[in-house]
């Protein structure tokens, strides 16, 4: 009768006999205790005997046994522990009859309230993510959701904080499509660069100034020229422009927007040091709900419109030719 998930974590067998012993050595120990309180009466006529020299003028403490109905809520209250020790869990890994456990309580709890916002969610996954997107109810519902599940790191203003980006702006490091931003979502993402690439702290400040001045920021132009050659090894990632690979999680380092910041001392750390983020999946939370929060980070005002399917650009028909029908 024991369910995987209600055996605590023993490690060996000794602990659940010497738990469950103990138990029961403490139950019938208070059986005892009782019994011997209830047996001792006085007889009749009898002087209850003083334990103790009078207080007060006239407190004196008497060994007289408990009343009756005192003692009768003993025995129920021991009574109530066997009950309990048998239907729940309490004795050693055993899980009591009604086989219950905490953690099933909540899966049936989670269960029972899953099902019912999702009949509310469910509808918005029948739509597309720019019409969910279009739809206040929707975003009424996302935003909720966003500042359950994601404001902690993204900031409920959804601008961002160092190290996690902002979800507002039109540059996304993995693609500010649809279907991108809800597939960040559901799979999470992981962006690393490894760090010493430019060699020491003086390689990673001519390269930072390099970075500034592929950026058109202010820079020193001579460190800018020794870097220029050591940006070879950025370049595969972040591209010969610095504007970086959406597809790949290489950020544009060429924008204003940084995910570590854009000061060169900032610049020169991500360099020395390396990054690494990590957004955690959020697949468990379902579909339907990562749905209306992709529509939600979408709607901020960075979504992007998804790529234009077929047909590809060569094939589009010349001008003069009449748009083909749609459907
Ligand atoms: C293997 C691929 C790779 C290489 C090579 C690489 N980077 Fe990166 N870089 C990344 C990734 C991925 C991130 C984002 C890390 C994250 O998401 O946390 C990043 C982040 C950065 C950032 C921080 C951007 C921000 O928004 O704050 C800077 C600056 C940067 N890289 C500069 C460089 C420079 C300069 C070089 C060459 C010395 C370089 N990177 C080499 C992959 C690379
Ligand atoms: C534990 C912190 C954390 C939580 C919680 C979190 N994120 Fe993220 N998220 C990140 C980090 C860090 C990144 C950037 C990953 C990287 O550096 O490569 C990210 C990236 C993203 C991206 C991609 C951004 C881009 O520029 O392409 C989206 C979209 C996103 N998160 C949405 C969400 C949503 C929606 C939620 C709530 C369901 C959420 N995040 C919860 C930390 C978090």
């Amino acid at each position: 009768m024991i369910a995987g998930y209600a055996v605590p974590d023993f490690i060996s067998d000794f602990w659940h006999y010497y738990i469950a012993a103990l138990t029961i050595l403490g139950i019938l120990f208070s059986l005892w205790i009782l019994y011997s309180q209830t047996t001792e009466k006085l007889a009749p006529g009898q002087q209850a005997e003083v334990l103790h020299p009078t207080w007060d003028g006239d407190l004196q403490e008497l060994n007289n046994p408990l009343p009756r109905w005192w003692m009768w809520l003993f025995y129920a209250l021991v009574a109530f522990g066997i009950i309990y020790l048998v239907l729940y869990p309490g004795m050693g890994k055993f899980a009591g009859v009604w086989n219950w456990s905490s953690a099933d309580a909540y899966k049936q709890e989670k269960e029972r309230v899953d099902a019912e916002f999702n009949k509310v969610f469910q509808p918005f996954l029948g739509q597309d993510i720019m019409s969910v997107a279009a739809d206040p109810k929707a975003q009424e519902m996302g935003k909720r959701l966003y500042l359950t599940y994601c404001s902690q790191c993204h900031g409920s203003d959804a601008q961002g904080a160092r190290g996690f980006p902002n979800l507002t702006d039109a540059q996304w490091l993995f693609g500010g499509t649809p279907d991108e931003v809800k597939a960040s979502i559901a799979d999470g993402r992981v962006g690393e660069m490894p760090g010493g690439l430019a060699g020491d702290e003086q390689g990673a400040k001519e390269v930072a100034h390099y970075v500034l001045a592929l950026g058109g920021k202010p820079h020193d132009a001579a460190l800018a020229a020794v870097g220029k050659e050591k940006y070879a090894a950025c370049a595969g990632c972040h591209g010969e422009d610095g504007k970086g690979n959406n597809a790949a999680g290489f950020p544009n380092i060429v924008d204003d927007a940084w995910q570590y910041g854009g000061s060169e001392a900032a610049i020169i750390e991500s360099i020395v040091k390396g990054r690494k983020g990590g957004m955690p999946a959020q697949a468990h939370l379902g579909e339907a709900k990562v749905h209306l929060l992709a529509a939600y980070v979408w709607g901020l005002g960075g979504g992007a419109k998804p790529a234009p399917v077929a047909p590809p650009a060569e094939t589009v028909p010349t001008e003069a030719a009449p748009a083909p029908a749609n459907q």
